[in-house]
């Protein structure tokens, strides 16, 4: 036991330096792939290769580009009318195939229209430098009952692009309301989704009163999505704001949600995914998860929040995970976080269950380790800011955190709870963790094996690659 507490002390002094001289080091406000160190860079995949960070440098200082001397390919001169009323699904397709299909073409949906929109699929590859300027809105049909039932869970899909720009200012609109208060039986719609894309810059949008998810990124790789807004009521179910699945090199950066689920959502098959500059509520959190439900394996690895605030939703960082999954979460790390008034600031569960019936434990489980919470401050609406529910089998191992001070809105201090979790803290922590290394993990005694373990193995790395591992403290 002694030994377990020499080592990980070494290693907390060890990365606790190397994060701070990798933030340090960060040279400007926008957020470059391979810039971001999330847990030391030993951790495989996070720093996407790095082969192209040039050109993402480059194309990271991007605006909104103008469109002037391109060709342009209005949905009116397709004989959209624009009025919120008329069907305007076949002028969009036909605009779609001339857009496609030209060299520096501008797909554009012009300011002040209101396009009336069914279920389309915008497929490519396109021609070269394709814009997509939505300046006017695009609004779907209210009646669920409208909806193509060969294409029941998409709206509005871009698939198979690459190196497409999607900006304008325009309003995506689900036209939801109906959807909400049909029960969650029927299958919903999600109103925009980019499917197996690369190379893509979504800017300055408005997605409103999705019927279900707002945005989903899908099967996808090196997406940037700068100034985006997600508005839709705080009781509108399982409206997510930005869901990414299945998808590596993502950037989510200045965005603004406030939605009835999750403002953002991170599943299966993702990784190096970073967000900066987010600001959500009302909603359900930041979510990695859920993941493993119906015994599915699940993987998300390499997670970065830098700078955030998120106001009255019901969680604030949250890694949810069904019992009976396997695949892991590894190397997360939540940085500047200010949360007001959020029902549960820090939780990770292990035993999510979004089920009427209740969920029996089983012995595998996502396995989730390396995640850090460093520079976190607010308010938290339940006694319990705190919560690392892990599962006896499968325990949380490496939680580490710095810098932590979280309060009820009475000024008193809450509480943390732990199973099967453990880890670390340095810096001021409040409410305090010592339940991440204190004997009520003495029934979970492969979180031990497996921080010991790994702490060497950290250890290991750091010393490969030039670290002391041996400060003693
Ligand atoms: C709207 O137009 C599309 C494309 O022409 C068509 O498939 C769809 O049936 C139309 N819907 C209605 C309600 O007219
Ligand atoms: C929902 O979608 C699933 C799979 O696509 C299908 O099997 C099921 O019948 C659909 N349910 C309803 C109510 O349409
Ligand atoms: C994000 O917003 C800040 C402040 O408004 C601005 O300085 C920065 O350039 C924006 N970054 C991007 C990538 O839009
Ligand atoms: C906290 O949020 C609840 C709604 O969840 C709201 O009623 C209450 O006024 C909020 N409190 C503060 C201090 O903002
Ligand atoms: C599952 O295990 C957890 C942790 O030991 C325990 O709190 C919970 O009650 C168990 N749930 C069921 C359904 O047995």
């Amino acid at each position: 036991m002694e030994k377990i507490l020499h080592i990980s002390i070494a290693v907390f002094a060890v990365l606790g330096a190397s994060l701070i001289v990798g933030h340090n080091a960060m040279p400007s406000e926008n957020l470059m792939p391979g810039e971001v160190d999330v847990w030391g860079s030993e951790e495989e995949g996070f720093d996407g290769g790095g082969g192209d960070d040039g050109e993402w440098c480059e194309h990271s200082m991007w605006r909104s580009q103008g469109i002037s001397g391109r060709v342009p390919v209005s949905v009116d001169s397709f004989g959209a009318v624009g009025d919120g009323v008329t069907n305007d699904t076949q002028a969009f397709i036909d605009a779609w195939g001339k857009a496609c299909s030209t060299k520096n073409a501008v797909f554009l949906v012009p300011e002040g229209g209101r396009y009336l929109v069914k279920a389309v699929k915008f497929n490519g590859p396109c021609a070269d430098n394709l814009i997509i300027q939505i300046s006017g809105t695009i609004i779907a049909p209210a009646e669920p009952k409208d909806w193509d039932p060969k294409l029941p869970r998409l709206w509005l899909t871009f698939s198979k692009l690459k190196g497409v720009k999607i900006q304008g200012g325009g309003i995506i609109d689900g036209s939801g309301s109906k959807w909400w208060a049909s029960s969650c039986k029927v299958n919903k719609t999600n109103a925009l989704t980019i499917d197996k894309s690369s190379a893509l810059w979504i800017q300055d949008l408005t997605f409103q009163n999705a019927q279900q998810m707002h945005f989903t990124i899908s099967h996808s790789d090196s997406i940037r999505v700068y100034d985006v807004q997600v508005t839709s009521p705080g009781n509108s179910p399982n409206t997510d704001g930005i869901h990414i699945t299945a998808s590596t090199d993502i950037v989510l950066q200045n965005c603004t949600i406030g939605t009835g689920d999750d403002c953002v959502s991170i599943v299966s098959g993702s990784s190096n995914i970073k967000m900066k500059n987010i600001v959500c509520g009302p909603g359900h959190g930041i979510s990695i998860g859920s993941l493993g439900q119906g015994n599915s394996m699940g993987t998300v690895i390499g997670v970065v929040l830098d700078t955030a605030t998120l106001t009255g939703t019901t969680n604030g960082l949250r890694i949810k995970t069904w019992q009976g999954g396997s695949g892991v979460v590894r190397s997360v790390r939540y940085d500047n976080v200010k949360m007001y008034n959020v029902s549960n600031p820090i939780i990770i569960d292990q035993f999510y269950c979004d089920s009427p019936k209740t969920c029996q434990n089983q012995t595998s489980a996502v396995k989730i380790s390396q995640v850090m919470y460093r520079n976190i401050v607010g308010t938290s609406k339940t006694p319990q800011a705190i919560k690392f529910a892990c599962s006896n089998t499968v325990p949380c191992s490496n939680i580490i955190l710095n810098n932590v001070n979280l309060q009820l809105e009475n000024g008193n201090t809450p509480d943390t709870f732990c199973n099967c979790a453990t880890g670390s803290d340095y810096g001021f922590v409040q409410p305090s963790v010592d339940c991440l290394h204190s004997e009520s993990n003495s029934r979970c005694q492969a979180a031990q094996n497996d921080d010991e373990k790994e702490t060497e193995d950290l250890a290991k790395q750091e010393e490969e690659r030039g670290y002391s591992a041996h400060t003693e403290l």
